[in-house]
């Protein structure tokens, strides 16, 4: 990717104030357009619309977000009460990408390490909030190189919702792996779900992969199964919002379906995420968080009402897939297969060398 979905601006003396740059991903494939975030509730609200989505660039978003309220709060009496107020705000944002309080513990950790003064301390959150930027870059590139050894010059992945440079501070995760496969010189065709209700698999990934050069073609939710019967499909893969101690993976709607159509169809089912989206602390899938949306995402499309008005919707933004519908999980440090509760507690305890580090 070559456009950066989130980029730090700093002070200018015409623009006396730094900016957090988003790509509005409300607005794509219409137009590339940018939102100039300049507080808090900028950030907050660009997240819970999803302007910024995708959990890792959830979380980098987010930890700018304390940042530039840390600039916002320099010279007020009440400065840390203000941070305190502010991480509260973007946890509160979206409940399901574990990404979102992983960032944000790190920064609230900044915080504790108790700089002499409030100008250092809004220094210090700055710095850490670019190294969890890079760091994600950098991290990204890693899954991409251990997934693209997964596939083979001529292969067709079929991925769902968009877990690629838009979702993540740049590269992505499962996109990361097709963009690496492709470096390494293997051509690969992409099937692309469009992903209901809100279109991340047409809107983003289709409109991504196109802009990167990859052979794409966009299919509707529904038609899943006809593809993974008919168009040798090689194998599935998405990213993940939080994954449990155990290997099951909560990512967008409609994910679980893909992998039970996968095992039914023979086809391996990958899934690509940095370490910081494995919930170690939680033991199955049972207990993720999924977040419930606005009806309307369903009910109203741009042809206007898609349903009659007083019908009762559900509208989970997520679903959990077992752990034993997953074949394989991509990480950073490589490539975790069942048993999940042995491999992915493996690969945490390696030597993590991350900036991010306490
Ligand atoms: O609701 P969204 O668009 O934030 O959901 C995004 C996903 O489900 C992605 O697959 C996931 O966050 C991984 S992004 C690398």
């Amino acid at each position: 990717m070559n456009i950066e979905t989130i980029k730090w601006i700093d002070p200018t003396p015409k623009i006396k104030q730094p900016i957090l740059r988003l790509i509005d991903q409300t607005k794509l494939p219409s137009e590339l357009k940018f939102i100039d975030c300049v507080d808090v509730e900028m950030v907050a609200e660009s997240i819970e619309v999803l302007r910024v989505r995708g959990a890792p660039a959830i979380g980098v978003a987010a930890a700018y977000g304390v940042a530039l309220g840390a600039w916002n709060a320099l010279g007020r009496k009440s400065f840390s009460s203000i941070i305190k107020s502010d991480i509260q705000r973007l946890a509160n944002t979206r409940p399901t990408a574990v990404n979102l309080f992983w960032a944000l513990n790190i920064m609230q950790q900044v915080i504790e390490k108790g700089a002499d003064n409030d100008e250092s301390v809004a220094d210090d959150l700055l710095t850490m909030a670019h190294k969890i930027c890079a760091e994600d870059h950098a991290v990204c590139r890693r899954i991409g190189k251990h997934g693209a050894n997964l596939l083979s010059d001529g292969n067709t992945v079929l991925t769902h919702c968009n877990a690629g440079g838009l979702a993540t501070g740049g590269y992505g995760t499962a996109l990361g792996i097709i963009y690496s496969a492709t470096e390494q010189g293997k051509k690969v065709h992409v099937f692309a779900d469009e992903t209901r209700p809100l279109l991340q698999g047409s809107r983003l990934t289709a409109w991504e992969l196109l802009q990167n050069g990859v052979d794409v073609t966009l299919i509707c939710d529904n038609m899943a199964a006809t593809v993974m019967r008919g168009q040798s499909i090689d194998c599935v893969i998405v990213g993940a919002d939080r994954v449990a101690a155990n290997g099951d993976v909560a990512n967008k709607i409609g994910t679980y379906g893909l992998a039970v159509l996968a095992k039914e169809h023979g086809i391996p089912f990958y899934v690509a995420a940095p370490i910081s989206t494995i919930d170690f602390k939680l033991s199955s899938g049972e207990e993720i968080p999924i977040e419930e949306r606005a009806s309307e995402e369903v009910s109203v499309g741009n042809m206007g009402l898609t349903a009659p008005e007083n019908v009762k919707i559900f509208n989970p933004a997520f679903d959990v897939t077992p752990h034993y519908l997953v074949d394989a999980i991509i990480t950073e440090h490589g490539v975790a297969k069942p048993a999940f509760s042995e491999t992915l507690g493996a690969l945490n305890e390696m030597p993590k060398q991350r900036a991010t580090d306490f």
